[in-house]
């Protein structure tokens, strides 16, 4: 029997942000923190969902940015390790606008495959962040985001622009 409580997109969430803790709680490589940028390494790669490791200094973040774009969407989740990240959400509609949400250590946040939205270390302590992708991540299209709404600027490969 089928429920019309759960819609398959909720249960994806909610089944990437339990992978998303587990693997936060259960890392084994230590991240690193780079002046330059945030540091990223891709530290779990299987058939169905990968996972990256994340190290922000203060003031580091991501663009405005979609996890795909239009060809190959991917959801995810995060789940924060250490410190504290803020999350910028665009809200689609007529009038576009942005949504902030901080997770602390031990939060988590889904983000669906149509979900534009940033990450930025607002705080001014060094935060750690692992992040699941279903499927994998092969690119992220960033955004402009202003009066006149959302407008693509580029797309970034994975690996290789962050
Ligand atoms: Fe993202």
């Amino acid at each position: 029997m089928t429920s019309a409580l759960v819609s398959p997109s909720a249960l994806e969430a909610d089944r990437l942000e339990t992978l998303a803790a587990f693997y936060a709680e259960n890392l084994t490589l230590r991240p690193r923190f780079s002046k330059a940028s945030r540091w990223a390494r891709r530290v779990l790669s299987g058939p169905d969902h990968e996972a990256w490791l994340l190290a922000w200094l203060p003031g580091q973040g991501t663009e405005l940015h979609d996890h795909g774009g239009a060809a190959r969407p991917a959801a995810g989740a995060l789940a924060v390790v250490s410190g504290e990240l803020t999350e910028y959400t665009v809200e689609p509609g007529p009038f576009p606008r942005l949504e902030r949400a901080r997770l602390g250590r031990g939060g988590v946040s889904a983000v669906g495959d149509r979900t534009v939205h940033a990450v930025r270390n607002d705080s001014g302590e060094p935060a750690v962040s692992l992040h699941v992708y279903a499927p994998g991540l092969e690119a992220m299209r960033t955004y402009l985001f202003d009066e006149t709404g959302l407008s693509p600027a580029a797309i970034k490969r994975a690996g290789e622009d962050w």
